[in-house]
C-alpha cells in the first residue's frame, strides 16, 4: 500500500466484512498437498485471523499424497477397481500414520506465536478426536472396498461445544463405526457432511485450481446451484478437482449451508481475497434463489411499467412510454421473485465507442436491500462483457453512492458516447458514472 491514507481507506472497507463474519461457521478443506509442499504456513496465518476476529473454523484435511508416499515406500499402491478406491490392511495401516503426521503438523503451525510475525499472540486451542462415525463403503459392482467409508453421522453438538470454547476444530479424513473400526474416508465427503450439519455459512474448498472455469476459459465468480447442475452436466470440460469439489458445494447448498467457495490453494491470501473483497478470487456457489433473473419479453412490458412509473413519477427515471417500452423490450433484463417483476436493467449499446449505458436500473420498494439491483448489475455487466463493450457508463440522480460503492467512479460529459452527449438532459443534470468492463 503507497499511503496510509489508502491504508486506512482499506481497513475501513473491510469493516463490514468484519461485522458479519463474527460468529459465523467456516468449514474450511483443503488436501494434503497443502501440508506436504509447505503451504499451510500461510493457510495457518489465515486462519489465526478468522478465528481472532470471531469466527468459528472447522478445518478438514486430506492426506492422499502423504498415503501415497507411504505406499511408495512399501512398494505398493492405492488400490482402484472401476474407479473405486480400495482400502485393504497396508493402505489402512498407511492412512491411520499420514493422518497421524499431518494432524501433529497442522497443530505445530496453529501453535506458533512468534513475535513479528502474523501468528504472534496467537493463542490458538486445536480440538480434533471422534466427531465423525463411518460406516463402509461395502461391496460396489462386485468389489468389497474393505476399509473405504463414508461419514455416517457427524457429532455436531460436540463439534459446537468446541467451537463455543473458541477451538478451532480440526477434522481428519478418519471415521469410527460402533464396532470399532476405522475408515479411510474422503476430505470432502467429510468436509460437505461437516457443513451441512453444523449448518455452516461457508464451506470453503481449496483446490489446485483458480475455481471454475466457464465456456470462454475464464473462471466463474458465482454459481446458483442450478448453474452449477448446468456446468456439471459439461462435466468432460472441467478440470479434475473441480468435478470433485462442484458437486459437493452443489450438496452443501441443498443442504443449508449458505455459501460454498471454490478457490486456488496455490495463491497466497486467497482464502482472505475470497472473503474480504467484493468480487473474490474464486468462484461461489449459492443455493437457487426463488429469483429468476433473465432478458425481457413481451410479456413483461407491463410488469417493467409498473416497476418504473412510480419512480419516473418521482424525477428518479427518465419516462419511458409503453410504446418505447415495446420496442426496446429486447434491451431489457428482468429479475421475478414469484411471478412479480421485482427488478430490471436495461443495456444500450454504442459499439462505435465500445461502451454500453446502464439504464432504467430499478428495484422495486418492498424488494430494496435484498441484493436484487446488485445482482442486476452483475448481469447486466456480464452480458456487456460477452458482447465485448470496455465500459460501461450510467446516468444518475440519487444513486451515485450506490453506483460508486460497486466499482463505478464519476467522470465528465465529455466521456459519454457523442450520440448520448447529444441527448444529455441539461436541467435534469444527472451524474455521469462509468466502470471498466476490462478485468
Ligand atoms: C439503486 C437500486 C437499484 C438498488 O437496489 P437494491 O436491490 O435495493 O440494491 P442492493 O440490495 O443490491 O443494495 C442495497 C444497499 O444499497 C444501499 N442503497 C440503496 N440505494 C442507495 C443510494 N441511492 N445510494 C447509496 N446507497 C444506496 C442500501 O442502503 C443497501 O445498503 P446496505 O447493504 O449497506 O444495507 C434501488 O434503490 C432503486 O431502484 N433505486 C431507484 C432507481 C435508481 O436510482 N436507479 C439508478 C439509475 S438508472
Amino acid at each position: 500500500m503507497k499511503n496510509t491514507t489508502e491504508f486506512v481507506h482499506w481497513f475501513r472497507s473491510v469493516a463490514p466484512y468484519i461485522h458479519s463474519f463474527r460468529g459465523k461457521t467456516f468449514v474450511i478443506a483443503f488436501g494434503g498437498e497443502l501440508v506436504a509442499e509447505g503451504g499451510f504456513v500461510q493457510l495457518a496465518h489465515d486462519v489465526n485471523l478468522l478465528n481472532s476476529l470471531g469466527v468459528r473454523v472447522v478445518l478438514v484435511h486430506g492426506v492422499r499424497p502423504q498415503v501415497e508416499a507411504r505406499l511408495t515406500e512399501n512398494g505398493t499402491a492405492i488400490r482402484y477397481v472401476n474407479g473405486l478406491r480400495v482400502t485393504d490392511d497396508t493402505a489402512l495401516a498407511c492412512v491411520k500414520e499420514a493422518a497421524g503426521t499431518v494432524r501433529v503438523e497442522i497443530e505445530a503451525l496453529l501453535s506458533l506465536g512468534i513475535a513479528n510475525t502474523p501468528m504472534a499472540g496467537a493463542d490458538i486451542r486445536v480440538a480434533s478426536g471422534n466427531f465423525v462415525t463411518a460406516q463402509p463403503q461395502g461391496v460396489r459392482e462386485g468389489v468389497d472396498l474393505l476399509h473405504t467409508g463414508e461419514v455416517r453421522k457427524i457429532d455436531a453438538a460436540a463439534i459446537r461445544r468446541r467451537l463455543d470454547q473458541h477451538d478451532i476444530v480440526l477434522l481428519s479424513p478418519i471415521g469410527y463405526s460402533p464396532t470399532g473400526e476405522i475408515f479411510n474416508l474422503s476430505l470432502e465427503d467429510v468436509a460437505t457432511q461437516a457443513a451441512v450439519e453444523l449448518a455452516a455459512d461457508k464451506l470453503i474448498f481449496l483446490i489446485d485450481t483458480e475455481g471454475v472455469p466457464g465456456e470462454d476459459g475464464s473462471i466463474h465468480n458465482a454459481l446458483t446451484v442450478r448453474e452449477a447442475r448446468e456446468v456439471m452436466a459439461k462435466a468432460d470440460k472441467l478440470p479434475e478437482d473441480v468435478t470433485y469439489y462442484l458437486p459437493c458445494a452443489v450438496t452443501a447448498c441443498t443442504g443449508g449451508v449458505k455459501r460454498a467457495h471454490l478457490i486456488s490453494r496455490h495463491r497466497d491470501g486467497a482464502l482472505l481475497s475470497e472473503l474480504f473483497t467484493r468480487d473474490g478470487v474464486g468462484t461461489l456457489v449459492t443455493p437457487s434463489p426463488l429469483e429468476t433473473l433473465r432478458p425481457a419479453t413481451i410479456d413483461d412490458v407491463g410488469g417493467i411499467l409498473g416497476l418504473i412509473e412510480p419512480l419516473e413519477r418521482d424525477g428518479i427515471l427518465v419516462r419511458r412510454s409503453r410504446e418505447l417500452l415495446e420496442m426496446e423490450v429486447e434491451r431489457f433484463l428482468v429479475l421475478e421473485s414469484d411471478g412479480v417483476i421485482a427488478g430490471c436493467a436495461a443495456l444500450y449499446p454504442f459499439p462505435e465507442e465500445d461502451a454500453a449505458e446502464l439504464a432504467c436500473l430499478a428495484v422495486s420498494r418492498e424488494f430494496r436491500g435484498r441484493g436484487f439491483g446488485e445482482r442486476l448489475l452483475a448481469e447486466a455487466e456480464k452480458h456487456g462483457r460477452k458482447a465485448g463493450f470496455k465500459r460501461l457508463f450510467v446516468l444518475t440522480t440519487r444513486s451515485e453512492h450506490w453506483f460508486e460503492e460497486r466499482g463505478f467512479v464519476e467522470t465528465g460529459l465529455e466521456r459519454l458516447p457523442q450520440r448520448k452527449q447529444a441527448l444529455y438532459n441539461y436541467k435534469r443534470k444527472s451524474k455521469v458514472l462509468e466502470k471498466s468492463l476490462q478485468s
